[in-house]
């Protein structure tokens, strides 16, 4: 007999793995399946023709990203560029939503991201900062959550961002005037049920929850930035990471409806915990991540005693079957952050075959972080409180496109 729906489903869930806003979990344990996402979320695939494309009209080398597949997925990310091709604007946007002090190296990805974006388009970038939603899922005070958005904004900034092309928002301080009529916009035209369908709200949540997703929806729309865009119907695109989706899914639908172009998205895969692809950074493991700030030490003593091993378990047998490239973080590690192809390719090659042993591919790792974090904290050293105040200032930017 057919198991009652009920039961049917719960077994489907439970097989299942998790990607949403607030819960990222691989079926049992393993690695999340990227290609099921695709399709699960009815997104597409970055693939090289796209990324040549990008190449062409940028006229710069891809980003080590979209090289080596971290940004893997996108939506419409060809009608962004036949509009460019076109000569038409566009803007970008982003955001954080500001839950801790210190940032690991995962969130930094869409950042460094971001920055080469709009570096090579030369266009204009807004940030949210949703002090809000983290207030209301993280039980933060309102103070607490603002102290730390003002936080984020400075290791944000330190990530190079062109003062003349960007305006980085809180939502506490920027909710209103033309932002806030979108936001009612956007409400007005989302029922319940689409909500709990999208996002999975309980009859236990509280309403903030589920009022929440227009305050993310409407940084997509230019009309929310009148000192910005004026009446310009422009063309959004928005890196993030894929957990971010549903938000946009959301978006995209209700966009057409109240007169915008549904915004783009590229969107990128998730970075691994030290303790390799099935495990997951969490901020109440600091051993699980590198923290842009962590000392040379710490960083030394993270990779050495925590990063996963794809290596053998003796030298012998290391030598004779080489490393497993699949797993091994610091081979992982090293695709995020060691821009050299051809050195990486070599490194990958002589571990692979075992030639090189663990303790050599880690101390690599190790000198490539610590100058990464290294000069991170610098840049976040010299970031001041008045350049923060000038990042967030209500301006126009003049020459956001040159
Ligand atoms: N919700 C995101 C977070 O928790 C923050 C965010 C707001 C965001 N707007 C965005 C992320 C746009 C990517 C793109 O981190």
């Amino acid at each position: 007999m057919e198991k009652p729906d009920d039961d049917k489903s719960k077994a489907v869930q439970e097989e299942e793995q998790v990607v949403n806003p607030w819960e990222v979990s691989a079926k049992d344990g393993g690695k999340i399946d990227y290609d099921k996402l695709i399709d699960k979320f009815g997104c597409q695939r970055l693939d090289k023709s796209l990324i040549d494309r990008v190449e062409r009209l940028t006229t710069k080398e891809p980003h080590v990203f979209l090289r080596r597949g971290v940004f893997f997925a996108h939506r419409d990310l060809n009608d962004i560029l036949d509009a460019y091709e076109r000569g038409e604007k566009f803007y970008l946007y982003t955001g954080r939503g500001p839950s801790s002090e210190a940032l690991h190296l995962g969130h930094l990805i869409p950042f460094m991201f971001t920055k080469y974006l709009q570096d090579a388009f030369k266009v204009p970038l807004v940030i949210q900062l949703t002090d809000d939603e983290k207030c209301m899922w993280k039980n933060l005070s309102v103070e607490e959550s603002q102290r730390l958005a003002r936080e984020n904004a400075k290791d944000i900034i330190a990530c190079g961002f062109d003062i003349s092309k960007t305006f980085i928002f809180s939502d506490f301080d920027y909710v209103g005037g033309a932002f806030y009529k979108n936001m009612v916009k956007v409400a007005k035209s989302v029922t319940y049920n689409k909500v709990v369908g999208i996002f999975g709200f309980t009859g236990e949540d509280h309403i903030g929850k589920v009022s929440f997703p227009p305050v993310q929806a409407v940084p997509s729309f230019p009309s929310s930035f009148p000192h910005l865009f004026g009446n310009d119907n422009i063309r959004c695109l928005i890196p993030c990471a894929i957990d971010q989706d549903p938000y946009f899914r959301m978006t995209r639908d209700v966009a057409p409806r109240i007169g915008y172009h549904k915004p783009a998205l590229i969107e990128s895969s998730f970075f691994p915990a030290l303790q390799g692809e099935n495990g997951k950074m969490s901020a109440s493991d600091p051993n699980s991540a590198i923290y842009v700030t962590d000392s040379a030490k710490e960083i030394k003593n993270k990779i050495n005693r925590y990063a996963f091993s794809g290596g053998q378990d003796s030298i012998e047998l290391h030598r004779k079957k080489g490393a497993n490239l699949e797993v091994d973080i610091p081979f992982k590690y090293l695709g995020f952050f060691l821009d050299d192809d051809k050195e990486l390719k070599r490194i990958g090659e002589e571990y692979g075959s075992g030639h090189m042993l663990t303790g050599e591919i880690k101390k690599i790792l190790i000198e490539v972080l610590t100058d990464l974090v290294e000069r991170h904290r610098r840049a976040r050293a010299a970031v001041t409180d008045e350049m923060v105040d000038a990042f967030m200032a209500v301006r126009p930017l003049p020459n956001m496109f040159n």
